[in-house]
Protein backbone atom coordinates (compact mmCIF):
# COMPACT_ATOMS: atom_id res chain seq x y z
CA UNK A 1 0.00 0.00 0.00
CA UNK A 2 1.49 3.17 -1.03
CA UNK A 3 2.51 4.93 2.14
CA UNK A 4 0.32 8.07 1.94
CA UNK A 5 -2.83 6.31 1.42
CA UNK A 6 -1.73 4.01 4.52
CA UNK A 7 -1.21 7.72 6.38
CA UNK A 8 -4.56 8.60 5.89
CA UNK A 9 -5.89 5.26 6.66
CA UNK A 10 -4.32 5.17 10.07
CA UNK A 11 -6.17 8.81 10.75
CA UNK A 12 -3.36 10.57 11.77
CA UNK A 13 -3.51 13.77 9.18
CA UNK A 14 -7.54 13.57 8.73
CA UNK A 15 -8.88 17.14 10.83
CA UNK A 16 -11.96 15.78 10.91
CA UNK A 17 -11.00 12.79 12.87
CA UNK A 18 -9.63 15.21 15.84
CA UNK A 19 -12.45 17.20 16.91
CA UNK A 20 -11.42 16.38 20.35
CA UNK A 21 -10.45 18.18 23.55
CA UNK A 22 -8.50 17.46 26.60
CA UNK A 23 -10.31 15.74 29.22
CA UNK A 24 -11.76 17.68 32.39
CA UNK A 25 -10.64 17.78 35.64
CA UNK A 26 -11.32 14.19 37.22
CA UNK A 27 -15.06 14.67 38.52
CA UNK A 28 -15.52 12.23 41.98
CA UNK A 29 -14.57 13.73 44.91
CA UNK A 30 -12.24 11.17 46.50
CA UNK A 31 -12.08 10.45 50.28
CA UNK A 32 -9.39 11.09 52.39
CA UNK A 33 -8.33 8.15 54.13
CA UNK A 34 -8.05 4.70 52.83
CA UNK A 35 -10.45 3.53 56.11
CA UNK A 36 -12.76 0.52 55.44
CA UNK A 37 -16.54 2.25 54.73
CA UNK A 38 -19.58 -0.26 56.06
CA UNK A 39 -21.35 1.04 52.83
CA UNK A 40 -21.21 3.05 49.56
CA UNK A 41 -21.17 6.47 50.22
CA UNK A 42 -24.18 7.35 47.59
CA UNK A 43 -26.60 4.38 47.39
CA UNK A 44 -29.70 5.27 48.82
CA UNK A 45 -28.75 6.91 51.88
CA UNK A 46 -29.32 10.62 53.06
CA UNK A 47 -27.86 13.08 50.43
CA UNK A 48 -24.59 14.23 51.55
CA UNK A 49 -24.61 18.12 52.14
CA UNK A 50 -22.20 19.79 49.65
CA UNK A 51 -21.78 16.72 47.15
CA UNK A 52 -25.17 15.48 46.11
CA UNK A 53 -26.94 18.58 46.44
CA UNK A 54 -24.93 20.39 44.18
CA UNK A 55 -26.86 20.65 40.61
CA UNK A 56 -25.16 19.70 37.58
CA UNK A 57 -24.56 23.32 36.23
CA UNK A 58 -22.11 23.25 39.45
CA UNK A 59 -20.55 20.50 38.21
CA UNK A 60 -19.17 22.24 34.79
CA UNK A 61 -17.30 19.36 33.02
CA UNK A 62 -20.36 16.69 33.36
CA UNK A 63 -21.55 18.45 29.55
CA UNK A 64 -18.33 19.17 28.16
CA UNK A 65 -16.43 15.54 29.09
CA UNK A 66 -19.85 13.85 27.81
CA UNK A 67 -19.58 16.41 24.57
CA UNK A 68 -15.96 15.21 23.66
CA UNK A 69 -16.65 11.47 24.35
CA UNK A 70 -19.28 11.46 21.99
CA UNK A 71 -17.42 13.82 19.07
CA UNK A 72 -14.37 11.16 19.64
CA UNK A 73 -16.75 8.10 19.04
CA UNK A 74 -18.87 9.52 16.37
CA UNK A 75 -15.18 10.26 14.34
CA UNK A 76 -14.08 6.78 14.86
CA UNK A 77 -16.47 4.04 15.36
CA UNK A 78 -18.53 4.63 12.23
CA UNK A 79 -15.73 3.30 9.83
CA UNK A 80 -15.26 -0.04 11.75
CA UNK A 81 -18.84 -0.84 12.10
CA UNK A 82 -19.05 -1.21 8.06
CA UNK A 83 -16.61 -4.34 9.28
CA UNK A 84 -14.53 -3.30 5.56
CA UNK A 85 -11.05 -4.33 6.40
CA UNK A 86 -10.25 -1.33 3.75
CA UNK A 87 -11.83 0.90 5.62
CA UNK A 88 -9.46 0.74 8.90
CA UNK A 89 -7.04 3.29 9.88
CA UNK A 90 -4.25 0.84 10.98
CA UNK A 91 -2.97 -1.71 8.16
CA UNK A 92 -2.98 -5.07 9.12
CA UNK A 93 0.49 -5.99 10.25
CA UNK A 94 2.61 -9.11 8.16
CA UNK A 95 1.55 -12.41 8.81
CA UNK A 96 -1.27 -11.82 11.40
CA UNK A 97 -4.56 -12.68 9.82
CA UNK A 98 -6.85 -11.94 13.01
CA UNK A 99 -5.49 -8.56 13.30
CA UNK A 100 -8.58 -6.73 11.81
CA UNK A 101 -11.62 -8.25 13.81
CA UNK A 102 -9.00 -7.98 17.10
CA UNK A 103 -9.25 -4.62 16.54
CA UNK A 104 -12.93 -4.24 15.68
CA UNK A 105 -13.53 -5.81 18.35
CA UNK A 106 -11.24 -3.68 20.82
CA UNK A 107 -13.16 -0.96 19.69
CA UNK A 108 -16.31 -1.91 20.27
CA UNK A 109 -15.36 -3.04 23.82
CA UNK A 110 -13.40 0.41 23.64
CA UNK A 111 -16.14 2.33 23.50
CA UNK A 112 -18.67 0.63 25.86
CA UNK A 113 -15.89 1.38 28.75
CA UNK A 114 -16.07 4.90 27.46
CA UNK A 115 -19.31 5.22 27.28
CA UNK A 116 -20.24 3.65 31.15
CA UNK A 117 -17.03 5.80 32.27
CA UNK A 118 -19.21 8.99 31.37
CA UNK A 119 -22.07 6.63 33.37
CA UNK A 120 -20.34 6.26 36.43
CA UNK A 121 -18.38 9.66 37.10
CA UNK A 122 -21.97 11.17 37.21
CA UNK A 123 -22.48 11.98 40.61
CA UNK A 124 -26.78 12.38 39.87
CA UNK A 125 -27.28 8.94 38.23
CA UNK A 126 -24.71 7.44 41.11
CA UNK A 127 -26.45 9.09 43.85
CA UNK A 128 -30.19 8.63 42.30
CA UNK A 129 -29.97 5.63 40.66
CA UNK A 130 -27.59 3.28 42.18
CA UNK A 131 -28.86 -0.08 40.68
CA UNK A 132 -27.71 1.50 37.52
CA UNK A 133 -24.81 2.66 38.65
CA UNK A 134 -23.82 -0.78 39.69
CA UNK A 135 -24.83 -2.77 36.69
CA UNK A 136 -22.67 0.16 34.49
CA UNK A 137 -19.94 -0.36 36.49
CA UNK A 138 -20.15 -3.79 35.98
CA UNK A 139 -20.03 -3.12 32.10
CA UNK A 140 -17.46 -0.91 31.95
CA UNK A 141 -14.77 -3.30 34.01
CA UNK A 142 -15.97 -6.55 31.96
CA UNK A 143 -17.93 -5.58 29.00
CA UNK A 144 -15.17 -2.70 28.86
CA UNK A 145 -12.02 -1.83 30.03
CA UNK A 146 -11.24 -6.25 30.45
CA UNK A 147 -11.71 -7.04 27.18
CA UNK A 148 -10.45 -3.68 25.30
CA UNK A 149 -7.64 -4.53 27.75
CA UNK A 150 -6.54 -7.48 26.89
CA UNK A 151 -7.29 -7.14 22.95
CA UNK A 152 -4.87 -3.54 23.59
CA UNK A 153 -2.11 -5.82 24.62
CA UNK A 154 -2.41 -7.94 21.65
CA UNK A 155 -3.14 -4.69 19.24
CA UNK A 156 -0.23 -3.10 21.12
CA UNK A 157 2.48 -5.97 20.84
CA UNK A 158 1.90 -6.29 17.04
CA UNK A 159 1.09 -2.91 16.28
CA UNK A 160 2.47 -1.67 12.62
CA UNK A 161 3.19 1.64 14.46
CA UNK A 162 6.45 1.45 15.31
CA UNK A 163 8.51 0.61 18.53
CA UNK A 164 7.18 3.94 20.77
CA UNK A 165 3.44 3.01 20.20
CA UNK A 166 4.23 -0.60 21.15
CA UNK A 167 5.89 0.17 24.23
CA UNK A 168 3.22 3.10 25.26
CA UNK A 169 0.52 0.69 24.11
CA UNK A 170 1.70 -2.51 26.15
CA UNK A 171 2.23 -0.14 29.26
CA UNK A 172 -1.20 1.17 28.94
CA UNK A 173 -3.39 -1.67 28.81
CA UNK A 174 -1.30 -2.83 31.63
CA UNK A 175 -2.13 0.11 33.89
CA UNK A 176 -6.13 -0.17 32.16
CA UNK A 177 -6.17 -3.77 33.37
CA UNK A 178 -4.78 -3.24 36.96
CA UNK A 179 -6.30 0.02 38.33
CA UNK A 180 -10.44 -1.32 36.88
CA UNK A 181 -9.32 -4.81 38.57
CA UNK A 182 -8.30 -2.80 41.76
CA UNK A 183 -11.26 -0.16 41.25
CA UNK A 184 -13.30 -3.86 41.04
CA UNK A 185 -11.62 -5.67 43.77
CA UNK A 186 -11.72 -2.48 46.17
CA UNK A 187 -15.47 -2.11 45.62
CA UNK A 188 -16.34 -5.76 46.13
CA UNK A 189 -14.29 -5.13 49.88
CA UNK A 190 -16.15 -2.28 50.17
CA UNK A 191 -13.32 0.18 50.69
CA UNK A 192 -15.46 2.63 49.13
CA UNK A 193 -12.28 5.22 49.63
CA UNK A 194 -9.94 3.07 47.70
CA UNK A 195 -12.42 2.59 45.20
CA UNK A 196 -13.00 5.36 44.24
CA UNK A 197 -9.31 6.55 43.80
CA UNK A 198 -8.76 3.18 41.61
CA UNK A 199 -11.41 4.49 39.66
CA UNK A 200 -10.62 8.01 39.11
CA UNK A 201 -7.30 6.22 37.69
CA UNK A 202 -9.07 3.89 35.58
CA UNK A 203 -11.58 6.69 33.99
CA UNK A 204 -7.93 8.93 33.36
CA UNK A 205 -6.65 6.06 31.23
CA UNK A 206 -9.37 5.61 29.56
CA UNK A 207 -9.37 9.04 28.83
CA UNK A 208 -6.07 9.16 27.47
CA UNK A 209 -6.98 8.16 23.82
CA UNK A 210 -9.27 11.37 23.35
CA UNK A 211 -6.27 12.76 24.87
CA UNK A 212 -4.34 11.38 22.11
CA UNK A 213 -5.66 12.73 18.87
CA UNK A 214 -5.63 16.26 20.48
CA UNK A 215 -1.53 15.74 20.70
CA UNK A 216 -1.68 14.21 17.43
CA UNK A 217 -2.96 17.35 16.02
CA UNK A 218 -0.77 19.93 18.18
CA UNK A 219 2.50 17.51 16.87
CA UNK A 220 1.45 18.03 13.28
CA UNK A 221 0.98 21.95 13.44
CA UNK A 222 4.29 22.17 15.34
CA UNK A 223 7.39 19.58 15.27
CA UNK A 224 6.26 17.24 13.22
CA UNK A 225 4.48 18.43 10.07
CA UNK A 226 3.82 16.09 6.90
CA UNK A 227 6.86 15.67 5.20
CA UNK A 228 6.70 16.58 1.35
CA UNK A 229 7.69 13.75 0.59
CA UNK A 230 6.61 10.80 -1.42
CA UNK A 231 9.18 8.32 -0.27
CA UNK A 232 7.38 5.36 1.39
CA UNK A 233 9.81 5.04 4.00
CA UNK A 234 10.24 8.70 4.58
CA UNK A 235 6.66 8.74 4.86
CA UNK A 236 6.38 5.92 7.60
CA UNK A 237 9.08 6.82 9.59
CA UNK A 238 7.32 10.22 9.88
CA UNK A 239 3.52 7.96 10.92
CA UNK A 240 5.48 6.32 13.27
CA UNK A 241 7.16 9.14 15.26
CA UNK A 242 3.63 11.00 14.89
CA UNK A 243 1.04 8.10 16.18
CA UNK A 244 4.04 7.04 19.19
CA UNK A 245 5.01 10.26 20.52
CA UNK A 246 1.03 11.49 20.76
CA UNK A 247 0.16 8.23 22.67
CA UNK A 248 2.40 7.96 25.47
CA UNK A 249 2.09 11.62 26.65
CA UNK A 250 -1.57 11.10 26.32
CA UNK A 251 -1.69 9.15 29.00
CA UNK A 252 0.64 10.24 31.78
CA UNK A 253 -0.76 13.63 31.09
CA UNK A 254 -4.49 12.29 32.34
CA UNK A 255 -2.72 9.71 34.80
CA UNK A 256 -0.27 12.80 36.56
CA UNK A 257 -3.71 15.11 36.32
CA UNK A 258 -5.14 12.26 38.31
CA UNK A 259 -2.77 11.70 41.00
CA UNK A 260 -2.56 15.65 41.20
CA UNK A 261 -6.15 15.46 41.74
CA UNK A 262 -6.33 12.84 44.12
CA UNK A 263 -3.25 14.58 46.54
CA UNK A 264 -5.13 17.64 46.18
CA UNK A 265 -8.36 16.92 46.84
CA UNK A 266 -7.36 14.54 49.75
CA UNK A 267 -4.76 16.67 51.30
CA UNK A 268 -7.64 19.72 51.27
CA UNK A 269 -10.51 17.31 52.98
CA UNK A 270 -7.27 16.24 55.72
CA UNK A 271 -6.48 19.97 56.12
CA UNK A 272 -10.18 21.01 56.59
CA UNK A 273 -10.87 17.93 58.99
CA UNK A 274 -8.18 18.95 60.95
CA UNK A 275 -9.35 22.66 61.28
CA UNK A 276 -12.37 21.57 62.37
CA UNK A 277 -11.19 19.10 64.86
CA UNK A 278 -8.94 22.22 66.26
CA UNK A 279 -11.99 24.78 65.72
CA UNK A 280 -13.78 22.10 68.08
CA UNK A 281 -11.25 21.67 70.28
CA UNK A 282 -11.39 24.93 71.13
CA UNK A 283 -14.55 25.83 71.47
CA UNK A 284 -14.84 22.84 73.69
CA UNK A 285 -12.17 24.03 76.31
CA UNK A 286 -13.50 28.36 75.94
CA UNK A 287 -16.70 26.53 77.34
CA UNK A 288 -15.06 24.60 79.75
CA UNK A 289 -13.17 27.59 81.05
CA UNK A 290 -16.03 29.84 81.03
CA UNK A 291 -17.82 26.71 83.37
CA UNK A 292 -15.71 25.82 85.66
CA UNK A 293 -15.69 28.25 88.38
CA UNK A 294 -12.18 29.48 89.96
CA UNK A 295 -11.50 27.54 92.94
CA UNK A 296 -11.08 30.50 96.19
CA UNK A 297 -7.84 30.06 98.23
CA UNK A 298 -8.27 27.92 101.18
CA UNK A 299 -7.45 30.20 104.00
CA UNK A 300 -4.26 28.89 106.03
CA UNK A 301 -3.39 27.43 102.17
CA UNK A 302 -0.08 27.40 101.42
CA UNK A 303 0.60 29.81 98.92
C1 LIG B 1 -6.79 2.85 27.21
C2 LIG B 1 -6.26 1.74 26.73
C3 LIG B 1 -6.14 1.45 25.24
C4 LIG B 1 -5.08 0.89 24.62
C5 LIG B 1 -3.78 0.45 25.29
C6 LIG B 1 -5.36 0.83 23.24
C7 LIG B 1 -4.52 0.27 22.28
C8 LIG B 1 -4.73 0.32 20.92
C9 LIG B 1 -3.83 -0.15 19.92
C10 LIG B 1 -2.48 -0.81 20.20
C11 LIG B 1 -4.36 0.10 18.72
C12 LIG B 1 -3.72 -0.20 17.35
C13 LIG B 1 -3.02 1.08 16.89
C14 LIG B 1 -1.85 0.84 15.99
O1 LIG B 1 -1.32 -0.27 15.95
O2 LIG B 1 -1.43 1.80 15.31
C15 LIG B 1 -5.63 0.74 18.94
C16 LIG B 1 -6.45 1.21 17.96
C17 LIG B 1 -7.65 1.80 18.22
N1 LIG B 1 -8.27 1.98 19.41
FE1 LIG B 1 -7.48 1.57 21.20
N2 LIG B 1 -6.61 1.35 23.00
C18 LIG B 1 -7.12 1.74 24.22
C19 LIG B 1 -8.37 2.29 24.47
C20 LIG B 1 -9.28 2.55 23.49
C21 LIG B 1 -10.59 3.07 23.74
C22 LIG B 1 -11.20 3.37 25.12
C23 LIG B 1 -11.16 3.26 22.55
C24 LIG B 1 -12.55 3.79 22.36
C25 LIG B 1 -13.33 3.48 21.39
C26 LIG B 1 -10.21 2.86 21.52
C27 LIG B 1 -10.40 2.96 20.16
C28 LIG B 1 -9.44 2.62 19.22
C29 LIG B 1 -9.61 2.89 17.81
C30 LIG B 1 -10.80 3.61 17.15
C31 LIG B 1 -8.47 2.36 17.17
C32 LIG B 1 -8.14 2.34 15.67
C33 LIG B 1 -7.24 3.50 15.33
C34 LIG B 1 -8.04 4.65 14.88
O3 LIG B 1 -8.95 4.46 14.06
O4 LIG B 1 -7.76 5.77 15.36
N3 LIG B 1 -9.09 2.42 22.15
N4 LIG B 1 -5.83 0.86 20.29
Amino acid sequence: MPSTIRTAIRGTILPSDSVVKATDSPPSSPRPSSTPRASPPATGGPRQRGTAERRWWQRPWIGPLALVCVVFLVLSLPRYLTFDPRRSRVPQPENFTFHYPLLVAHILFGSVAIVTCCLQIWPWLRQAHPAVHRVSGRLYVFAGVLPAGVLGLVLGATSPSGLTMRMSSLMLSSLWLITAIAGYRTARQRRWGDHRRWMVRSFALTMAIVLSRVYLLLLMATVLPEPASADPAVMDAWNDALIGNADWPAWITTLLIAEWWLTERGAGAKHKARAARRRTAAAASHRDNDQTPTPAPERGSPS
